[in-house]
Parts: structure tokens; sequence; C-alpha cells
């Protein structure tokens, strides 16, 4: 939610913030804006599109060697050029970006205007930025001093970067919730909510924690924690690619990140799965195995995509490992108190890494003893931190508002730890066992085989793309993919759509069927066909449209559905990772044949930093 950028050092600060600010832009992009630093302070921002400011910003003078950036995903004040950041002081001294919820600002308002401050804003930012320079006026001190103390009275989430008209060497940055990452160059700083901005500069980072403040200088960064005590940064290697975060010849991010799957996951099972011995290591996780094979229960939060992955992990884990697991929303779970004993594990699942919801949840649970594996793909990111052990997805940046390669990335890690430890339980015995291992290595080759239906999917989305509602059914495993389905065609589509269990459609959604509903069946052949199979002919009895995924040799549901995409066959267990894809795929193209951003969907943004 909103990016961030900053750049202070010896090269034009503009280029390189613009630049950053459309790699950031899938974390909001209702506006952005630049402040920038020549003689005086200078502040340019545009409703809609960062492509949208640097055309307005053609022919300007706009050299610096400081800058900062911000692309916005708004939560206070509709989406206009008044509200777009970066904000100034009340004086115009200070200019300020943030990234998160400053939820105690009506009240600091108040005294504000009751001091005959004005606002030229509907935001929260604006509030704290006048807080600040409220302060560093009455105390006549720096301004590093003023922000620090105007944090400790703040309740809220916050990245900010804040840069003031008399000091053009410095940008004051600090975080508490929202991700802040600093390169580190020769004689010259980058700042970012995440490294895609930085990578082509430098490979060496320094994360910055809850609470810290940098004071950052083209050759110097100072961190200290709110009470002013110095604290050793720490330098971190990128382990990443420029090649990761570029479109890489294809249309739209999500399309590339679709199509990458055969890789991603095969990165996610390299140097953990050896199939052939049947040699599961997972360093993380195995070091907490036997209280997680004793614990009396798993409980997994997660939001989105990845709650549909927690939720497949719980059909998988409760199968082979015999533990019982509850999966649940982290919004619904961190504020519904609860019931966590010492030693219960929380398994939190996330692309980011940094939604706001997942993370708090995991640091509640945290205080009340439980052990938090963390199944993430930003490395670094402060669930991944947070997290007392857990396993990295390694799926690569994912760029596309919309999840995907993230999804099979988080079933591959989830169906591994199943596997470890059902094994080492003994709920899963050897025969099953191997036989799982090989399935899940064949994966990559065999999404590899379901890409290749893309254009038969294109087809679909074609004669399907004008519908007003679609539901999508699927029993047991299928299940969350289902789910899954509906929640990519919704997002990319703005098509209404919903994904049930096959049968509870009989409990209410049959109402909707007619001749105009596309109905999408996850239908592969698993223990649940059969019945969903009945499920297809109540659909077909009263006129509805079958598109129904399948598995090659099935003979019989091409004959009920009017479309069927056929994929190879897996076991059960293993089949989500498959019938996932023409999901993805269709939802791509349904979105494309509207003509819609699929990389920025409406309303959305990628990292969900507030609640
Ligand atoms: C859907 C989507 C979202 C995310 C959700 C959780 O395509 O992208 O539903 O899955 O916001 O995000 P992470 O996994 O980053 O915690």
């Amino acid at each position: 939610m909103c990016g961030i950028v900053g750049y202070i050092g010896p090269r034009e600060a503009y280029p390189i913030v613009l630049k950053g600010l459309k790699r950031l832009e899938y974390r909001g992009y209702d506006s952005s804006g630049v402040a920038l630093m020549n003689g005086q302070l200078q502040v340019y921002k545009k409703k809609g599109k960062v492509a949208e400011l640097e055309e307005t910003l053609v022919g300007k003078d706009l050299h610096s060697h400081i800058g900062i950036g911000h692309t916005r995903w708004a939560t206070h004040g509709e989406p206009n050029d008044r509200n777009a950041h970066p904000h100034l002081s009340q004086s115009g001294d200070i200019a300020m970006i943030h990234n998160g919820i400053i939820e105690n600002y009506a009240q600091i308002k108040q005294e504000l205007l009751a001091k005959g401050y004005t606002f030229k804003s509907d935001t929260d930012t604006e509030v704290l930025l006048n807080f600040i320079e409220d302060i560093q006026k009455n105390n006549h001190g720096t301004l590093e001093e003023a922000v620090r103390i105007a944090l400790r009275r703040i309740v809220g989430a916050y990245c900010i970067l804040l840069i003031h008209k008399d000091d053009p060497e410095t940008i004051i940055a600090a975080r508490k919730g929202s991700p802040l990452v600093i390169g580190i160059g020769k004689g010259e700083h980058f700042l970012a909510s995440d490294a895609s901005p930085i990578i082509e500069y430098t490979k060496e980072v320094v994360y910055v924690n809850d609470y810290e403040i940098a004071i950052v200088r083209p050759d110097e960064l100072i961190l200290k924690n709110l009470g002013n005590e110095k604290q050793t940064p720490f330098i971190t290697k990128l382990d990443m690619e420029l090649a990761a975060i570029e479109k890489g010849g294809y249309d739209h991010f999500m399309l590339k990140e679709i199509f990458e799957q055969p890789t991603t996951i095969y990165d996610s099972l390299r140097g953990r799965l050896d199939a052939e011995t049947g040699s599961i290591t997972l360093t993380g996780i195995e070091k907490y195995a036997e209280q997680i094979m004793n614990a009396n229960r798993i409980m997994i939060v997660a939001c989105g995509t990845s709650w549909h992955a927690g939720l497949v992990a719980e059909y998988i884990i409760e199968e082979l490992c015999r533990i019982p697991v509850e999966v649940e929303y982290a919004s619904e779970f961190r504020y519904r108190n609860p019931i966590i004993h010492k030693g219960d594990v929380i398994i939190a699942i996330s692309q980011s890494g940094e939604t706001a919801d997942t993370l708090v949840a995991i640091e509640n649970s945290k205080e009340k003893g439980a052990i938090i594996l963390g199944i993430v793909n930003a490395v670094g990111s402060s669930i991944a931190r947070t997290s007392h052990a857990g396993a990295y997805t390694h799926s690569g940046p994912e760029i596309g508002v919309a999840s995907t390669k993230a999804f099979t990335g988080q079933l591959a890690v989830l169906i591994m730890t199943a596997l470890y430890l059902g094994y080492k339980k003994g709920t899963l015995d050897r025969d099953k066992y191997l036989s799982l291992c090989k399935d899940l290595a064949a994966v990559p080759d065999k999404v590899a085989t379901i890409l290749q239906l893309d254009d038969q999917i294109k087809a679909l989305a074609e004669k399907y793309k004008d519908a007003t509602d679609c539901l999508f059914l699927g029993r047991g495993y299928n299940f969350p993919v289902a789910l899954e389905g509906a929640l990519k065609l919704k997002e990319i589509s703005y098509i209404h759509a919903e994904g049930y269990p096959a049968a509870e459609m009989k409990h209410g959604p049959i109402a909707l069927v007619d001749e105009n509903l596309p109905v999408v069946f996850v239908a592969t052949k698993d223990s649940f066909h059969e019945k969903v199979v009945s499920n297809m002919q109540e659909i077909k009895a009263r006129k509805g449209k079958v598109i129904a995924v399948i598995t090659e040799g099935d003979t019989i549901t091409p004959t009920l559905a009017d479309d069927v995409i056929i994929i190879p066959p897996a076991d059960e267990i293993i089949a989500p990772m498959l019938s996932v894809i023409p999901m993805q795929l269709l939802a791509y193209h349904i979105g494309v044949a509207k003509g819609y951003d699929v990389d920025k969907p409406r309303n959305l943004a990628k990292s969900v930093t507030v609640e």
C-alpha cells in the first residue's frame, strides 16, 4: 500500500525516484508525486498513475541531488492532486511522504486546529507532518528530534520520509509497520518500500526495523531508536536480479508471472525435495518439527490468495499429519481474542511478508507464546523476520497485483512441510510418501504442459467475457481452488464471481443459475469426482453453462460440460497446483479482453500494509 522512494547522493535524484515509483506502482496507483530541492523545496504531484505525473513534468527544471517520491493507495481522502503526497508543512519548509495510517490523527488535528494550523488536504499524513513541524518550532530543535518526539505519540502504522528546505544533505526516515529498505551506495543512499527500485544501483541494503529512525546523508547512515539510542545497521546482500522485476517481453507482469511457474515452482522445491531418495530438507521447519508434530492444533493465518493456500494446506496437513488445523482470516483472528496457548503453532502465509493484518496476528500470538512459522516470498520482509522459523517460497518478485506464482510457491512449500511432518510422525506410510514426493517433483513439467493451453483458454475468455456473474465450484482439495478462481476473476475482470464448495451450491447459490450463468467446475479426477459430476448435472439441468477443468482420460465430464480444459493427472493432494493454472489464465484473458489494466486493477494494491 503506497510506494515510497528516496535518493540522496551525487546523481540526479528525479530519474532515480521516478523509475523507482514505476517499480513500486503495484503498491498503489491513484496518485503520485515527488519533492526535490534545488535552492528551494519543490513539490510536484498529480492524480493518476506515475506516467501522468511524468508527463506534467516534461520540460521542467528538475535538477536536484536529493529527492523523495510517493505512489499512493488512498486511505484518508479521495484520490486527487490535493491529497497526493508529498505534503508540505504549514510553513512550506518540510516535505513528507507516508505509507500507512495514523489512527489518532483526528485528535492531533483538533489540537493543531486550535493552535491555528490549517490543512490543505484530507490526509492523516498532513496532520502528522504539521505535528512534527509544531514540535520542532516549540523546541527549537532539529527535525530528527521533532520526528522522534512526534512518533512517540503516534498510534498506527507508518513509513515516512522527510526533507527540510534548510538541509539539502539529509533525508529523515522512520518506520513502524510499513516497510523501508535503505540501499547503500558509494557516497549515496537509496530508500524504498522494497528492494526493486534499489537493485540496479547496489545490492547492499539495510532493512529498517519498527520504531527506528534513519538519518540518511550521502556519506552517512545513522539508525536510532525512538529513545535516541544509536542502533547498528545490519547490512544484507540482496539476492535478486534486475530481470526478475522486468516484463521480459510479456504484455503484462501477470502473464509473465503465470508463465514463470514451471521455474518458480522448481525453485521452491530445489535443494529441498529429492524425489529419488525421498528426502525433504526444510531447515527452518526441522528445528521445530517435534513441537509441530506434538501440537494440539495448528492455526494458519493469512489473507486473500494466501488464505486460499492455507485452506488447501488445512486439508493436506489434516490428511497426512493427522493434526487438527484451523485456517483464519488474519484480519478476524487478530481482533477476536483467539485462545492461544504456549506452544501452539501458527503458520503465517504471505507473499509480500508485509500484510498488516497477518503481521499483527502473529505478533499478538508470539506474545502469547505461540511458535510462528512464516511461509513467505519476500526475503527479509517483516513477517519473515517476526517468525521464529519457516521457509521462503523462492517465487521471485511478484509484481502483478493479482497473486499467481506466489500461490503455487506457497503450495509447494506447504505440501513439502506436510509430507515431511507426516512421514516423520508416521501418519504417512513410506510408499505413499515416496509416490507424493515424485508427484510433487513432476509439477513444474505438468504446469508447463498446462500453459500450452493458453490459446484455448484465450478463446474461452472471448466466449465468456460478457458474463455479468460467474460461479466457481469445487470439492475437497479443489474447493479452495474454486475460491481462488473466483477471486482472480473478480479482481482482474470486475465480473462478479463467487466460489463455493460444489455441494453447498444447493443451499442457495443454485438460485442464480440460468442460461446466462457460466459455472466453472474444478473437476479433476479425485475421490470427490463422482460427486462433483452429480453437481454438474444439477447445473446443466438448470441450463447453466459449464466450463470444466478435468483430468486427461476423463470421458464422462466432456459429455456434460459446454467447454473442457484438460490437464495432466496428479495425486489429489498435488492437483491444486495444477488446477489453479487454468483459473489464472482464464481471469487474465477475460481481463485483457475487456480492456482492463490487469497489472493494476482498480481500487487494489499489492502489499496491504494497512488494516
Ligand atoms: C489476490 C491478492 C491478495 C493477496 C492478499 C495477501 O490476488 O493478491 O488477495 O493474496 O492481499 O497478500 P500477502 O500474500 O502479500 O500477504
